[in-house]
């Protein structure tokens, strides 16, 4: 599924309609978000952080790697992969034990096997002064969430 989004608000909106799509037990989930810098993927994982209810800062985790949110309903692990430069690097990082949580993933091409455990993959591009994200479910119950997400934009669309 393609959708464009014309300014950062239309990003942050779809971060809040995926969410909707999503079954209420987020944890063990996996959802990469890929695309050129500054393609929108921050921006995303930040609106969705907040619609899981923090209230504070979301830094980008380029350095830390990954930033943990302990919210109400799921701990959420924001990670940023850009400075990875092999597969190996994960095992420093703990990715097992973050196996609990629900994962946002910018830069998931920098591991290749995440993958494959992954449920949904979230592509943005640049789309003249917007952005365009294309949406896609890996697992089973991400392609379900897509079709969801899919349902709802429709009759949004024509609503309008
Ligand atoms: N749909 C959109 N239309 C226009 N501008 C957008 C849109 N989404 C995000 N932006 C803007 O793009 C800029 C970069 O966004 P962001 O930091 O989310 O990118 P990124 O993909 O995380 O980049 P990086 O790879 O450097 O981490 C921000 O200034 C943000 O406001
Ligand atoms: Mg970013």
């Amino acid at each position: 599924m393609t959708l464009e989004l014309p300014d950062e608000a239309a990003t942050a909106r779809l971060a809040v309609s995926l969410l909707d799509a999503l079954p209420a037990e987020l944890a063990g989930w996996t959802i990469l978000l890929s695309g050129d810098l500054g393609a929108g993927k921050s921006t995303f994982a930040r609106a969705l952080i907040r619609a899981l209810g923090h209230s504070g800062a979301v830094p980008s985790p380029t350095y830390t790697l990954v930033e943990p949110y302990e919210l109400p309903r799921v701990c959420v692990y924001h990670l940023d992969l850009y400075r990875v430069t092999g597969e190996e690097e994960l095992r420093y990082l703990g990715w097992n034990e973050l196996d609990s949580g629900f994962r946002l993933v910018e830069w998931p091409d920098r591991a290749p096997s995440l993958a494959q455990s992954a449920d949904i993959a979230i592509e943005f591009a640049y789309s003249g002064e917007g952005r365009r994200a294309g949406l896609e479910g890996l697992s089973e119950r991400g392609a379900e969430a897509i079709g969801r997400l899919r349902r709802t934009e429709k009759a949004n669309q024509e609503n309008q």
